[in-house]
Order: C-alpha cells, then sequence, then structure tokens
C-alpha cells in the first residue's frame, strides 16, 4: 500500500481530487466507485470547482456509491442518494442515468443486493474506488466479522457506527439499524482503491491497517490483498505511523 501524508483535511482533499482528474480527463468514460460521510466532502468539493474552472466533463462518466440506509428514500436528507445529488452530482455534467446507488426502499432487498452486484459487473466494474474508513475498521457498511468474500448484502451496522452517523440525524433512534453495502470482495474488484482519512479519530485505525495482519475483524485489513490502494491520509491520521 502506498501512503501519501498531508498537512491538513485541506490538503488530502486537494492532493486526492488532483489524482482524481487526472484519472478523468485520462480515461473519461471512467467508472467510479463514490462513498459518502465527512472525508469525501472536500474532494467533491474540490472536483465542482475542476469543472467550473477547468471543464473536466463527467459527460461519460460512471458512478457506483459503495451504499445506502435501508428505509430511507432518496427524498431524505440523510440517504446517501441525497447526499451525493446535493454534495456532487448536480453540480457536474454527468448523467443521472451513469449515477447508481442501491435502492433501500424496496420489498425485495435480497433481490436487490442482487441486481446492484449484477449491475456492477454489467457496467465492467469500478476504475477507481474511493473509500472512507469508520474507526471500527469498516469499508462502505462491512462492519467487523463480514466474510472477505461478501459481495454486495444487507448488513446490521454497528452500535458505535450509528453513534458516529448519528451527528447528522436528530437523535440515535433515527438513525437505520440496516444498510445495503456493496461486499468486501466487490471492493476489491476495483482497479485501483483510495483509502482517505483525516484527523485523530482515525489514527488507531490506520496504525491498524498498516501495521497488523489481516483479519475479518477489521474489515479494511482485507485491502492487503489488493495490488492497487493508495492510502492518503493527513497527518492527524497518521500520527501512529
Ligand atoms: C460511506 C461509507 C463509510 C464511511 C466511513 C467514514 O459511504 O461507506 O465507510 O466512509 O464511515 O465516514 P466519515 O468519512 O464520515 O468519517
Amino acid at each position: 500500500m502506498k501512503i501519501i501524508s498531508t498537512e491538513n483535511y485541506q490538503e488530502m482533499s486537494i492532493k486526492a481530487g488532483l489524482l482524481l482528474t487526472e484519472k478523468i480527463r485520462s480515461n473519461p468514460a471512467i467508472t467510479l466507485g463514490l462513498a459518502t460521510g465527512s472525508t469525501p466532502k472536500g474532494i467533491y468539493q474540490f472536483l465542482i470547482k475542476d469543472h467550473q474552472d477547468n471543464h473536466t466533463t463527467y459527460n461519460q462518466v460512471k458512478s457506483v456509491n459503495l451504499d445506502e440506509y435501508i428505509g430511507l428514500a432518496p427524498s431524505n436528507p440523510n440517504s446517501y442518494r441525497y447526499f451525493m445529488q446535493h454534495n456532487l452530482f448536480e453540480h457536474l455534467d454527468i448523467q443521472g442515468s451513469n449515477t447508481y446507488l442501491p435502492n433501500g426502499t424496496v420489498s425485495d432487498l435480497e433481490a436487490e443486493c442482487n441486481r446492484y452486484e449484477k449491475l456492477i459487473e454489467g457496467i465492467g466494474g469500478v476504475d477507481l474506488q474511493l473509500l472512507g474508513i469508520g474507526q471500527n475498521g469498516h469499508i462502505g457498511f462491512n462492519e467487523p466479522g463480514t466474510s472477505f468474500n461478501s459481495r454486495t448484502h444487507i448488513i446490521t451496522l454497528a452500535e458505535n457506527t450509528r453513534l458516529a452517523n448519528s451527528r447528522f440525524f436528530n437523535s440515535i433512534d433515527e438513525v437505520p439499524k440496516q444498510a445495503i453495502t456493496m461486499g468486501i470482495a466487490t471492493i476489491l474488484k476495483s482497479t485501483e482503491i483510495f483509502l482517505l482519512a483525516s484527523g485523530e479519530a482515525k489514527a488507531e485505525a490506520l496504525a491498524r491497517l498498516i501495521n497488523d495482519g489481516m483479519s475479518e475483524d477489521f474489515p479494511a485489513s482485507a485491502l492487503k490483498l489488493h495490488e492497487n490502494v493508495t492510502i492518503i491520509a493527513d497527518k492527524d491520521a497518521l500520527k501512529y505511523i
């Protein structure tokens, strides 16, 4: 795993944004795997500004997101579809029909997981996957204990994940208990992976990822099975390295 260390969150966002826009310009029909949460917001702002200033085009780009809460409609401000629309898609020239997320409101959720996994395969897989990391080592919503062989599946969120994400909701009771997430094997099929992390709250997880061996108790450690992973993190997140 290659590590790029930056001074702070802003520099992390710029470094990752520059690498990403280079990839998009050299492969205008790239398929991006995207994440939500606080970590990629600065990168998305970089992409929007670059689109406005330098006219990088997304008209052939496809995107597939890692995950979606079960039970939240796209119109719900806490759904990941809503997050992506407002933080990225509506500011770019990407075609709405080329942006994919699991649908957490269908009645047959198992069928939705299969549909999403096949959809990813059908569009030729992910060229570049962006990942954040949970303090418990989750990638996507693959919580500790998830099989490294998992494909898109339903996950029950860990209580510490619901607590961490309750900052976006009125109370923890409103945080959904389940989500649909790409599996670990799904993520590992991407051609290239950027894992992003910022702040001291992620320092222990990064130390475990970089220094320790592989274990299904720590989902991000599966990334050691992948040959093209770059960690882009600020010095607070890398403080134990
Ligand atoms: C988001 C996702 C999660 C987050 C992780 C870190 O789509 O799949 O794995 O990347 O929970 O979240 P933040 O960036 O909010 O610290």
